[in-house]
């Protein structure tokens, strides 16, 4: 199984797990981090709206509470007609721990698939330099 297919299985395991009574819609995320080890979430809403968390959050979350930072791959999947794709502030959670090259692979249930780089789905994302003016 390719490390593409080994995310997406994850992903699709961990997105049943989703709490979404408001929205119905489950979304499974998976990372792979620099040590080969994988670290999934999904998204947990709240009757408080915006309390709510999405599935890469909580996967970002977990990898660091792992103990890691590193992310050189991520799949994130949902029930969706097209490939669902990262928000934009999780995009932004996502290019703290992925270089630009790093392959985010968005997909449906059942089976259309796109994967990009990082720098595609944020291109120009903010980063530490934009704050030091040399
Ligand atoms: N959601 C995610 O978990 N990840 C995404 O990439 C897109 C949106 C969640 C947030 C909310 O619980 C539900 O999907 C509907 O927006």
């Amino acid at each position: 199984m390719s490390s593409k297919e080994e995310l997406l299985k994850e992903a699709a395991r961990v997105r049943d797990n989703a709490y979404v009574p408001y929205s119905k819609f489950k979304v499974g995320a998976a990372l792979k981090t620099a040590s080969g080890t994988i670290y999934s979430g999904c998204n947990v809403e709240n009757v408080a709206y915006p309390q709510g968390t999405c599935a890469e959050a909580g996967a970002i979350a977990a990898m660091v509470a792992g103990g890691e930072t590193v992310i050189t791959e991520v799949a994130v999947i949902a029930d969706s007609p097209d490939p669902v794709t990262p928000c934009g502030g999780c995009r932004q959670k996502l290019a703290e721990f992925c270089a630009a090259d790093v392959p985010i692979t968005m997909a449906t249930t059942d089976g259309k698939q796109i994967t990009l780089t990082m720098a595609e789905i944020l291109p120009g994302a903010f980063a530490t330099h934009h704050m030091t003016k040399t």
